[in-house]
């Protein structure tokens, strides 16, 4: 496996405390994004908040969004997720009509356009989607919950995405989200992912700073 350039932490929100959203945001100004999950309660059994909070966030956040939309009908959502100010807006494969109008309608907001797939979701017929996206998130646990077991039977995908990546040419990210922490954020390096989300292992640290430091060497030393 050839490494990739950087090797990027999106610390999931998910996993904080919601009643002081902007001080967890700045625990982790030393990560690269902070990632946030919309959850619907339609597309996932979970209900967690949705674009006015989005725009609260960016404004006080001291890194970009990474923004996870686990809704149906996120052709209709999507881009307003990247007009309320997220950097990043990742749409789930399995709930789009449209991915390639979504995407491109994404970035004409100007945001990162990303595709997530599910655990049963497999990537091969997606791969012609990629000269839309700008990064692919396979998903390591059922998405709708934090807290949850890393599935390693994942990884296969994540290789066969990497290799797909690579022979697109460009950049175009690979991120992995569900489980990520100490004991499991190198195999999804060594596999071709570059940004790992991780909500439980940073937020549910004593010292979420130290926790970021720990999981960017874990992730380098595998690479
Ligand atoms: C799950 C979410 C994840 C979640 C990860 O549906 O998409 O982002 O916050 O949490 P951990 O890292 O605890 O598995
Ligand atoms: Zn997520």
């Amino acid at each position: 496996m050839a490494e990739p350039a950087t090797l990027q932490i999106s610390p999931s929100i998910l996993a904080a405390d919601f009643a002081h959203l902007a001080a967890e945001l700045r625990a982790i100004e030393t990560a690269d994004w902070a990632h946030v999950d919309v959850m619907d309660a339609h597309f996932v059994p979970n209900l967690t908040l949705g674009a006015p909070v989005v725009e609260a966030l960016a404004r006080v956040s001291p890194v970009p969004l990474d923004a996870h939309l686990m809704i149906d009908d996120p052709d209709r959502w999507a881009p307003g997720y990247a007009e309320a100010g997220a950097a990043s807006v990742t749409f789930h494969v399995e709930a789009a009509q449209d991915p390639v109008g979504t995407a491109r309608a994404i970035r004409a907001a100007g945001a990162r356009a990303a595709l997530a797939l599910k655990p049963g979701t497999p990537f091969a017929p997606y791969a012609d989607l990629l000269p839309e996206l700008d990064m692919v998130l396979v998903m390591t646990v059922e998405p709708g919950f934090g807290g949850q077991s890393f599935m390693d039977d994942q990884l296969a995908k994540v290789r066969q995405v990497r290799e797909a990546v690579r022979r697109h040419g460009g950049e175009i990210w690979v991120q992995v989200d569900g489980g990520v922490a100490q004991d499991t954020i190198g195999r999804c390096a060594e596999a071709g992912a570059d940004v790992f989300v991780a909500g439980s292992a940073v937020y549910g640290a004593d010292d979420v700073a130290a926790a970021v430091a720990a999981l960017r060497r874990a992730a380098a030393e595998a690479v």
